[in-house]
């Protein structure tokens, strides 16, 4: 468990998946990261089980501190270990529990955990442009700009472009 302020982030345990399902199944909360693709709980099963197999992959719940309520989940992918670097997602999947500061303080213990156990020197993250609030939580964690994909992903009948954001170890 890595505890914040009012979550804390733990394993995703197999009986929560259906949890996830709900999120993932949910056009509007797929469009802030991803295309939207109907998914059953056979594939869901399927990507679970692979993610728990993964080396590359830390896949952790995020969740309320009072009440323990898995509210989002969060990962570091691709883990390099020559490289020293990986991915951040965030996905508050709890439409009621954006914007109050949860993502931040997920993200943020994500990057200890990242730095300070597996030892990273970077890592880096892909978000749509007009993805304003993520864009503004992951700056305030000292994340920059590094390039934009112009037209890289096509979402809901547009293109958008992608921007790709990193941090350097201190
Ligand atoms: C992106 C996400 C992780 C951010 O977490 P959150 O808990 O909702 O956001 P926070 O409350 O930490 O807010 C972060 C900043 O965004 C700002 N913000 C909040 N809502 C906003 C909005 N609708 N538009 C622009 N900025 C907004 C906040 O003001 C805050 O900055 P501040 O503390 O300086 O005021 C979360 O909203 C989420 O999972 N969204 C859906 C999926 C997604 O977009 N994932 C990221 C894909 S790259």
């Amino acid at each position: 468990m890595i505890k914040g302020k009012d979550i804390y982030l733990s394993p995703v345990e197999p009986e929560e998946i259906q949890l996830l399902l709900g999120w993932i199944n949910d056009r509007e909360t797929v469009h802030y990261n991803t295309y939207y693709m109907p998914v059953s709980k056979i594939q869901q099963k399927g990507w679970y089980e692979k993610m728990m197999k993964s080396d590359d992959v830390f896949l952790f719940g995020i969740r309320k501190k009072r009440s323990g309520k898995l509210i989002g989940t969060c990962q570091l992918c691709g883990v390099n270990m020559i490289d020293r670097n990986a991915e951040l997602r965030i996905r508050i999947g709890d439409t009621k529990e954006r914007g109050k500061s949860y993502g931040t303080q997920a993200s943020s213990l994500l990057l200890d955990f990242g730095f300070n156990d597996l030892n990273l020197n970077k890592i880096y993250l892909h978000v749509f442009a007009d993805n304003a609030r993520a864009i503004a939580s992951y700056q305030k964690l000292g994340f920059r700009h590094e390039g934009t994909m112009k037209k890289h992903a096509h979402v809901n009948g547009k293109y958008t472009d992608v921007k790709i954001m990193s941090i350097f170890r201190k």
